[in-house]
């Protein structure tokens, strides 16, 4: 049965990213998995379960929201909320048990106050003090601050837990000198933190850094892209081992002539040179297909590559087939993923409008049901 626009997410692909990710990292390291943003797009539940299962010890997310999600759905690990925390969060981020991110004396004290003078049911709030070694977004650029930062935490037991001392990379995908450089400015903190406070989690990679910067990994990495299995480096994925866990696809729902001179979508940005045939494909821009992608992509149908032509409407896109027995109503439509020896992925898709794969993957919109099954068998 054809099915209008589909996301299949292969949770064994995830197991094994996970797996494999955590494979190149050195004994006691440990793996938190990102999974906010609904998961990249794959789904925040699904996603975390399957991390988890792939060895993941602990979860990531950036909004408060995101935790609750997770505790919804009867997820009991650790949940490192990356994110600032408003005031409208912060209690909703409590209740989901979430450690948190500090880099100002004033939110610990917001925080204290938050959790009384007693201890959380869930025990203390563990707090993560963040430096900001040239993201030049949260954290604090001076470790002397983030050393007053992290006596605060600590001051504030038993309500409050000093947990860990993390960074962030800029461009660990594409320059490791500036990598290297974000290093050298989050060493020293973290040998002054760990002196003062040995039991403390140290971390800093993303999926890039995991993959290429063993100096950065420290006692824990923060992935994302990579364990759905696609290339931090927006290159392919199999390069490094990983299984995109994500196919979208949609169906043939109807062929037509395009005479000479006639048109396909919004605009006429395409025009028929000569008699072809055309495929409407109803997935559009409601479900993530970028408008930029207008005469700018291919679509796999029974194994072969088509050009979409035409304009992304909200609902269609329209593909050139060339020949009236091409394709047939209700054949299946890949937009991402393999078909037959063809295939193609987010990081292709991307490239073709000068983004990268995880605007793709976490574009693509809530219409878009998504369908969990563990190599072929329904999850
Ligand atoms: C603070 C932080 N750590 C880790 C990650 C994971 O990054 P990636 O998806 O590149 O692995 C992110 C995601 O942007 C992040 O914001």
């Amino acid at each position: 049965m054809a099915v209008r626009a589909l996301a299949r997410v292969n949770l064994a692909a995830i197991e094994r990213n996970v797996a494999r990710l955590r494979g190149g990292l050195a004994d006691g390291v440990e793996l938190c998995a990102v999974v906010k943003g609904g998961g990249y797009g794959h789904g925040a539940l699904p996603a975390a379960r399957a991390a988890l299962a792939g060895g993941a010890s602990m979860l990531a997310v950036a909004t408060a929201g995101e935790a609750a999600e997770l505790r919804g759905g009867g997820i009991e690990s650790r949940v490192l909320m990356m994110g600032a925390v408003s005031d409208e969060e912060l209690p909703v981020a409590l209740g989901a048990r979430c450690e948190l991110v500090a880099w100002t004396g004033e939110f610990v004290e917001r925080l204290a106050r938050s959790c009384g003078e007693s201890t959380a049911p869930g025990g203390p709030v563990r707090v993560h003090v963040k430096l900001d070694t040239g993201m030049g977004r949260l954290g604090t650029r001076y470790p002397d601050e983030a050393l007053r930062v992290a006596e605060r935490i600590a001051d504030e037991a038993p309500a409050l837990e000093l947990a860990g001392a993390m960074t962030h990379f800029v461009s660990a995908d594409e320059d490791p000198a500036f990598t290297s450089a974000q290093l050298g400015r989050f060493e020293p903190f973290v040998a002054a933190m760990r002196e003062r406070w040995p039991g403390i989690v140290v971390h800093a990679a993303n999926s890039a850094a995991t993959l290429r910067e063993p100096a950065s990994h420290f006692d824990l990495v923060r992935c994302g892209i990579a364990i759905y299995g696609c290339d931090p480096m927006n290159d392919d994925p199999a390069a490094h081992g990983l299984e995109p866990a994500l196919e979208l696809t949609s169906y043939v729902a109807a062929v037509k002539l395009a005479r000479a001179g006639e048109s396909a979508g919004y605009g006429r940005r395409w025009v028929a040179r000569s008699d072809t045939w055309l495929a409407t494909v109803p997935i559009g821009y409601a479900d993530g297909i970028r408008r930029a992608l207008t005469n700018n992509c291919d679509v796999l149908i029974g194994g072969r590559r088509y050009p979409l032509v035409g304009t992304v409407s909200m609902d269609n896109i329209t593909v050139e087939v060339g020949a009236p027995d091409a394709v047939r109503c209700g054949d299946r439509v890949t937009i991402i993923g393999p078909d037959g020896d063809e295939r193609q992925t987010a990081e292709e898709v991307a490239r073709r409008v000068g983004t990268i794969n995880y605007e793709i993957v976490c574009g693509l919109t809530p219409r878009v049901p998504r369908v969990y099954h563990r190599d072929g068998t329904p999850a």
